[in-house]
């Protein structure tokens, strides 16, 4: 059995029930899912991917939102894109989000969907799940086109919660094979140097989630700020900024 298929049977195995009660009992642990859409602003047009799209809610809200872009989403589970599809098709938008199975960490978009490049590509509670999740994330990076951008959500350190929260959320993620990936700013300064990307990271909620965005900065464009600024979250610890002074690719 490869990676591939053992990460899709785990996955599958894990959502096949909960996949039924995923958007109901999410909603009051998955933080900041609803800002990352706001935060996206594609352009008229523009081409949008959720990596590890779990139900679609994210992409049925972003359709909402973005009446003029496209979307895309990929997950390695059957049993969770069997339930963003019927979600889609209920909310009448199965023309305009296109569903397709696919690995985070080796996919081809121009095969899955005929779209080989993005504005715009989000994940969402996804990477904790991924155990490649630095290859994940160079690959999306490597789907930009110039401007575009990843806005990356996942659980945090939970630097500023009591330690007893911090132990006990933990030890609960395990049960799901969450990973709360503490190495990320790190990971993401690198990769974003070496693809000439600017990044913002958030670590807002008292740390309990952490907000990225990686910028793939044109040869015009040398420095940047993010729309809608670093301190719409409540309790943040505060944003990292990099800006590409030169050079960029
Ligand atoms: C916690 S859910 C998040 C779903 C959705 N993004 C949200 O915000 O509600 C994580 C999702 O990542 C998917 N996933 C895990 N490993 C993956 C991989 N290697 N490639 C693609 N998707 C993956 C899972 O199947 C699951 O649907």
């Amino acid at each position: 059995m490869t990676a591939d298929h053992r990460s899709a049977a785990l996955m599958d195995r894990i959502y096949r029930r909960q996949r039924h009660v995923y958007d109901v009992t999410r909603k009051y642990f998955l933080l900041g899912r609803d800002r990352l859409i706001e935060q996206l602003k594609p352009s008229s047009g523009d081409s949008v991917l959720e990596i590890g799209c779990g139900t679609g809610r994210n992409l049925i809200l972003a359709a909402r939102r973005y009446p003029d872009a496209r979307l895309f989403g990929i997950d390695i589970s059957w049993e969770m894109l069997a339930t963003a599809g019927n979600a889609i098709a209920r909310a009448g938008l199965s023309s305009r989000v296109r569903l397709a199975r696919a690995d985070a960490t080796a996919f081809d978009p121009a095969d899955l969907f005929g779209e080989a490049r993005f504005a715009r590509v989000f994940m969402s509670y996804s990477l904790s799940m991924i155990p490649a999740w630095g290859r994940a994330l160079e690959q999306a990076i490597a789907l930009l086109v110039a401007d575009g951008e990843i806005h990356v959500v996942d659980f945090g350190g939970q630097e500023q919660l009591p330690a007893w929260f911090r132990a006990g959320l933990r030890l609960w993620l395990a049960r799901f094979h969450v990973t709360p990936r503490d190495d990320l700013e790190r990971v993401l300064t690198t990769l974003a140097d070496s693809a000439g990307a600017a990044l913002v990271l958030e670590r807002p909620y008292g740390g309990y989630a952490q907000y990225a965005i990686v910028r793939r900065l044109s040869g015009a464009t040398t420095t940047w700020t993010p729309a809608g600024g670093a301190s719409a979250c409540p309790g943040e610890v505060g944003p990292v900024r990099r800006s590409r002074t030169s050079g960029a690719r």
